[in-house]
């Protein structure tokens, strides 16, 4: 098991994707959960500030997340929306909600249930090497200075840079300042700052780190 957490477009998406690829393991992008059900409450127009009656859309369980070795895909009614959560105004629907107690807790178990499921799993959020995964053996927290992350995203999203920059700070501030699992650096973990490299660099570090450790 490893974990790579940061903030949004440190790159772990892409990192954790390609190891997980380069190992042979499942990859899981647990972001993909609080998308999902950030997507299911716009589509029931529901009230983003009713904790309680969020749980009760996730307890529906109209939904299911699927690990694909490219993506992590969400069902809602049986219908693949993978295509919609990853929407900029999905993600930012995602952070709002990510940060009642009971939502959290009620997404947990799903995302601790995913690990099962094969010879090895990469997993990637927010909290992965804090609270959903503390027993990993790697932990990996990516970070980057924030004007090299909306740069990214921006090209990403086709959206402007300016825009991007305004949405990156207030996506950072809910999600390093709620109080149910914050994002912080799991206690072991391995720091890496992605500014200055690119994507394969990052993985090669990264995939070094963890056979390294795994004697893999
Ligand atoms: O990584 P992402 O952009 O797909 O995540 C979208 C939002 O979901 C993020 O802003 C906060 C929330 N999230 C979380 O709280 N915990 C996680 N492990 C993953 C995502």
């Amino acid at each position: 098991m490893v974990t790579i957490d940061g903030p949004a477009a440190s790159g772990k998406s892409s990192v954790s994707r390609d190891l997980a690829q380069r190992l042979g393991w499942q990859w899981l992008s647990t972001g993909a959960f609080y998308r999902g059900i950030g997507y299911v409450a716009g589509e029931k127009s529901a009230d983003l500030s009713n904790e309680s009656g969020l749980v009760d859309l996730i307890n529906e369980k109209d939904w299911k997340v699927v690990m694909t070795p490219e993506r992590t895909q969400f069902f809602y009614k049986a219908k693949d929306v993978t295509d919609h959560i990853s929407l900029e105004h999905v993600g930012d629907i995602a952070s709002k909600i990510s940060h009642y107690p009971e939502v959290r807790k009620h997404l947990l178990k799903a995302q601790r249930d995913m690990a099962h499921r094969g010879p090895g799993l990469v997993a990637e959020g927010r909290d992965c090497g804090t609270v959903v995964f503390p027993q990993a053996k790697v932990k990996i927290y990516l970070t980057a200075h924030s004007s090299s992350r909306a740069q990214r995203r921006s090209e990403e999203q086709g959206v402007s840079l300016q825009k991007t920059i305004e949405t990156q700070k207030l996506r950072d501030e809910q999600d390093s300042s709620r109080k149910a699992a914050p994002l912080q650096v799991p206690e072991g973990a391995h720091v890496i700052d992605t500014s200055e490299l690119n994507q394969q660099q990052v993985v090669d570090k990264v995939e070094e780190l963890v056979r390294h450790t795994l004697g893999i």
